[in-house]
């Protein structure tokens, strides 16, 4: 059997009462970590947490919404009252919307934004101090929608370029200290449960499941999140298409734009 990575580490998974995030809890849990779960709903954090404890996984949960600072502060002290330090902090939550900027409620963008930007920023800064401690990881779970703005998802796109410079902020900023930080620029991935997104009214609108296959699986992606801890690596983007994607709007943004226009009504099939 293959060396467990992660036994004794603690790890705070944001948005992990469903989705990526509990693939991610519970591939960490797997690897010998102790989980703390959080989202905003108890009865999926209970399923989550069962799940994982039947597996022999240590796992509880805190229940909060990270967009808030204090409640951001309350699910580290609950990391640390629970477990006595904090080692890896996986940054998971986020929410999508779909629309056209002409089209969307101005509530739709402070949705997204607040999720997505502080969502994930005042949980690092919550959990900080003890992953300096530690020398810990900070993972910030982004997008290929982060690379280059995409047509009907411009709030969720513009959240994850501003988790960009933010994770390139940290890195000099807590390069001295220690703390690892990284970026995963996740590939459009299987959906297995009623995933929401915020429609342009701002009512929520549930996703169809997406053709397996031509998706990437959960699971695959918690092990790209566990190789970027486990090597302390800066970023990975997954998939030919993410890398294609990157390297064409390093050399011509006007490539990218291009090849999104002519397939527009391909990629927003895909989207829904
Ligand atoms: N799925 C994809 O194809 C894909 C592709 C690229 C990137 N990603 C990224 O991967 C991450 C996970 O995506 P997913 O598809 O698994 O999403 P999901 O199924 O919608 O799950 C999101 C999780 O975040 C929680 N959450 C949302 N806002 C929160 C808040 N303010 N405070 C606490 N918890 C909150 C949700 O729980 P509650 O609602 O109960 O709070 C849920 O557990 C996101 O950052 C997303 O942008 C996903």
């Amino acid at each position: 059997m293959a060396k467990k990575r992660f036994i004794n580490k603690v790890a705070i998974v944001t948005g992990s009462s469903r989705g990526i995030g509990s693939a991610i809890a519970l591939a960490l849990g797997k690897e010998g970590a102790k989980i703390v779960l959080n989202g905003r709903d108890e009865l999926r954090l209970k399923e989550v947490q069962t799940e994982l404890t039947q597996q022999g996984i240590e796992a509880v949960y805190y229940k909060g919404d990270v967009s808030d600072f204090q409640q951001a502060k309350e699910l580290s002290n609950f990391a640390l009252q629970t477990f006595g330090k904090i080692d890896i902090l996986v940054n998971n939550v986020g929410i999508s919307s779909r629309g056209y900027l002409a089209d969307l409620d101005p509530s739709v963008l402070e949705q997204v934004f607040k999720s997505n930007v502080f969502g994930t920023i005042f949980p690092t800064q919550a959990a900080l101090p003890s992953l300096r401690q530690s020398k810990g990881n900070i993972i910030f779970i982004s997008s290929l929608a982060g690379i280059h703005g995409l047509p009907g998802l411009s709030p969720y796109s513009a959240s994850k370029m501003a988790l960009t410079s933010f994770v390139e902020s940290l890195r000099i900023e807590e390069h001295a200290q220690q703390v690892h930080v990284g970026m995963l620029q996740v590939a459009m991935t299987e959906i297995v449960h009623n995933k929401e997104v915020v429609a342009a009214d701002g009512s929520k609108q549930v996703l169809a499941p997406r053709q397996k296959g031509k998706v990437l699986t959960m699971q695959q992606v918690a092990q790209d999140c566990l190789s970027l801890i486990d090597k302390r690596r800066y970023k990975k983007t997954q998939t030919l298409i993410g890398n294609l994607n990157l390297i064409f709007n390093r050399i011509s943004p006007l490539i990218v734009e291009s090849i999104l226009r002519k397939n527009l009504h391909k990629f927003e099939e895909n989207s829904k």
